[in-house]
């Protein structure tokens, strides 16, 4: 069966991870340049001082998009750029950058889809508490509205936050990304706070007439080793893959915000305010056990089964159906967009100067097939974008995965595209002439 007719092929990228030009035209530092600065914290010390080099390289990989014939690209917005301090004046420098990006988008045919938080804090808001405090989710809104007044005439579509579970657990719990912070259950309130930013957001972009607002999050098929460890995958799902959807489409939180002193009874009002879409982002399902110690209510246990990515996470494209089924029972969803998917491996250019990337194109056609059996089942999925255009600075794995589809040199700066990207070319062709009326 064809695509609904209006379906969106695209990329994704993110700021801190192909940007680079930190220094330049007023940017300020964020959380993640003091995170990866930090001895230790990144594997052999890499940092997104440098990474792609997209701040100045960006019409060339606007001719990459071009070539690949996307409908769409989805990039973020660093806050650091704009609003350096993370509150007061604005950087118009910084905005400039974007500014031209998004021209450069629209002269080449490809629709500007924009994330304003993926994850790079100005670093005066952490000093000052970070998501722990109330108050950055007003300071987003702000910048919401400050992005939005520069660039919402030409942005086809917005994402307030990438994966906000990753920032609570990853940033603020374990401590394994910036801003490296170890509070366990502790981190709670960055989640509610981090909702209410959306929320706050939503209504900040409506008021400057945004088209198309919508959150990303990080969704994971919650696996139970065995029956008896069916409470801790459901306390699992509950927080990879309720927490920050619940508020959001259903008005309410899973049990594990019960009685929480920083949740305000007005904030869910906010947090649940209408958006576009949703969007969805799917690596790989994750398999849980009842803990042996520790504060977490589950433990999780390695997927040997499945083939594996280059940084081990399991090849499982029927979890990603079984994901978009879930959600669709669960919520009477907004439209979906599949906003990443995709995975790394070593890739290497051959002596004949090709990046074979043969396991790439098999992951992509893999969950492609997963998606579009979704989408005849009847599910409204409105687009997929493929992690990643380029190889790019994989938070604190540096540069070591490859998840582009071009190739980086990071060396010469010099790009080449892989295999997988002249077959998602040809893929995007080929269902041009396969859409349907929805
Ligand atoms: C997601 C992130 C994205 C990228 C991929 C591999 O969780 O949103 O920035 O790192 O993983």
């Amino acid at each position: 069966m064809g695509l609904p007719e209006g379906f969106r092929w695209g990329v994704a990228t993110a700021a801190y991870q192909i940007e680079g030009a930190v220094g330049e035209d007023g940017r300020g530092p964020s959380t993640w340049d003091t995170f990866s600065h930090t001895p230790g914290r990144v594997r052999d010390g890499h940092t997104g001082d440098v990474a792609c080099d997209h701040y100045h390289r960006w019409p060339e990989d606007v001719a990459l998009m071009a070539g690949l014939g996307v409908d769409s690209y989805r990039f973020s917005i660093a806050w650091p750029r704009v609003q350096p301090a993370g509150s007061g004046p604005v950087n118009g420098k910084g905005l400039d950058f974007y500014d031209r990006l998004v021209d450069g988008l629209l002269a080449a045919g490809i629709a500007p889809a924009a994330t304003l938080y993926h994850w790079d804090l100005p670093q005066p808001l952490e000093d000052a508490g970070g998501w722990m405090e109330r108050d950055t989710a007003y300071r987003f809104a702000e910048f919401s509205y400050l992005a939005a007044e520069r660039l919402a005439d030409r942005v086809d579509m917005w994402i307030t936050l990438n994966e906000p579970v990753v920032v609570t657990a990853y940033g603020y719990a374990f401590g394994v990304y910036a801003p490296g912070r170890t509070l366990m259950l502790d981190a709670l309130p960055t989640a509610h706070h981090q909702l209410l930013a959306h929320g706050l957001a939503v209504h900040a972009l409506r008021g400057r007439n945004a088209r198309t607002i919508g959150l990303t999050n990080h969704y994971s098929p919650a696996w139970a080793a065995s029956p008896d460890d069916q409470p801790a995958a459901d306390a699992f799902d509950g927080f990879m893959n309720r927490l920050f959807t619940d508020p959001v489409l259903l008005g309410r939180y899973p049990d594990l915000m019960d009685d929480a002193p920083f949740v305000r009874s007005e904030d869910l009002a906010v947090i649940a305010t209408p958006i576009d879409f949703l969007g969805v982002n799917y690596y790989q399902p994750t398999r849980l056990a009842t803990p042996s110690e520790g504060p977490l209510p589950f433990d999780m246990v390695d997927i040997t089964e499945h083939p594996t990515t280059g940084m081990g996470w399991p090849i499982v494209p029927e979890a990603f159906l079984s994901l978009l089924r879930t959600l669709d029972s669960r919520y009477d969803l907004p439209p979906l967009y599949i906003t990443e998917n995709g995975c790394s491996f070593p890739d290497e250019i051959g002596p004949d100067g090709v990046a074979d990337d043969s396991s790439r194109i098999d992951f992509l056609d893999a969950h492609i097939k997963a998606m579009r059996t979704a989408i005849d089942e009847g599910i409204d999925i409105r687009g997929y974008y493929t992690w990643s255009l380029l190889d790019n600075f994989e938070w604190s794995e540096g540069y070591h995965p490859r998840f582009g589809l071009v190739h980086v040199d990071y060396e010469t700066q010099k790009r080449t595209p892989k295999k997988s990207y002249a077959w998602y070319r040809d893929l995007i062709a080929s269902s041009r002439t396969q859409t349907e009326p929805r």
